[in-house]
């Protein structure tokens, strides 16, 4: 049977968030330990951070250890995944530069993800070119490791609509060669695109409303309690709307009924404490509090792993280094079929002299 891998990555320009977290890695741990695939590969894609980041390059380093340190803290395990740097397996720029002959510049363009990333940088009268072309750097990502499975956001879908194009355009020209991926979305749904505190669609660092997987309790309870509900819902006893109201959003990605039986024996489920807040006379403080005691439940453990890992920054600069040079490894026996697939592997076999010979000889 074919084997199942796993292939995803984080951008290293800061440290992950809870929308991180519900959106992808929990998922990647829940993956992991399943212990249905054969092989895991988790990239710190700093190349790809560079592309828009070009002139700061510092921010991107700081934050490798960031991003590795959260990988850890939520769980996942060096003993089971490949943790690595992408920068550090140079056959995945070498693969790109081959896939950019299949992909032309108005099918880059359609591309909805790099067209927001594009509005947001204010790049529309100067995009870089490695940042107009990093879907295909990604399709190199995923193909190098022969990923069967892409566990994202729902934001990497337009990427990986590219990869399999890449994947299937490649195998029609050149031969059955690489593996088709699927992604791998949430099913929840408002795991898919959790909003900032604020309300606002997107977490951003610089709008200051997201909670970190490595913030203090006191610092995510306080932003717990100043999270955007619903404008309308002034007194007690007024009805409140769902809809748009960041705590419910927040409270359905992350509460189960086990948490109600913990903290708010009043209510068996989220439908009843939302049936209540509808009706009139549930303030916004107590579904606050809950969500603090849910959110902290959830984050104390990783708080807890990450306090143990940043004792031993010397042992995660190990696991980084040793996931890398596995990833090269990886990468450069797909880099040699690609080119075995290309004909451009003129010293690896004899064929190629061979019939140079018998070309040049009368
Ligand atoms: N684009 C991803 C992000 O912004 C990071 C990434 C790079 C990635 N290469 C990948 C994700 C390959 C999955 C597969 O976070």
């Amino acid at each position: 049977m074919a084997e199942k891998i796993i292939l995803t990555g984080d951008r290293p320009t800061g440290k992950l968030h809870v929308g991180h977290y519900v959106g992808s890695l929990k998922r990647r741990v829940e993956l992991q330990n399943s212990g249905e695939f054969d092989k895991i590969f988790i990239m710190i894609a700093d190349a790809q951070a560079l592309t828009d980041n070009a002139d700061n390059p510092a921010k991107v380093r700081d934050n490798i250890m960031e991003v590795a340190l959260d990988y850890l803290s939520v769980g996942i395990d060096p003993a089971k995944t490949c943790i690595f740097i992408q920068s550090h397996v140079a056959e995945l720029t070498e693969l790109a530069f081959y896939y950019m002959n299949l992909v032309t510049v108005s099918r880059l363009q359609r591309n909805p993800t790099v067209k927001a990333e594009i509005q947001m940088r204010n790049f529309e009268t100067s995009i870089p070119v490695g940042f107009f072309t990093y879907p295909i750097s990604q399709a190199a990502d995923i193909t190098a490791f022969k990923a069967t499975t892409v566990p994202v956001g729902e934001d990497q879908m337009p990427m990986i609509e590219q990869t399999k194009e890449i994947v299937h355009k490649f195998n029609a020209v050149y031969g059955e060669t690489l593996v088709d991926p699927q992604i791998l979305l949430p099913s929840n749904k408002a795991c898919l695109r959790l909003p900032g505190t604020d309300g606002k669609a997107k977490m951003s660092k610089s709008l200051g409303n997201c909670i970190y997987l490595s913030e203090a309790e006191e610092d995510v309870r306080k932003k717990v309690m100043s999270m955007f509900t619903d404008p309308d819902h002034i007194r007690i006893e007024d009805p409140g709307k769902l809809e748009g109201n960041t705590v419910f959003t927040y409270l359905d990605a992350f509460c189960n009924d086990g948490h109600f039986a913990e903290y708010l024996p009043e209510y068996a489920n989220l439908d009843e404490l939302k049936a209540h807040y509808q009706r009139g006379g549930l303030g916004d403080v107590k579904v606050k509090k809950f969500l603090n005691n849910v959110i902290q439940e959830e984050l104390r453990p990783i708080r807890a792993r990450r306090a143990e890992y940043e004792q031993r920054i010397g042992d995660v600069y190990d696991i980084l280094k040793a996931g890398s040079e596995k990833a090269r490894e990886e990468a450069a026996k797909t880099l040699a079929e690609v080119k075995a697939a290309m004909k451009i592997n003129y010293f690896d076999t004899p064929e190629f002299l061979e019939e140079q010979s018998k070309k040049y000889s009368k």
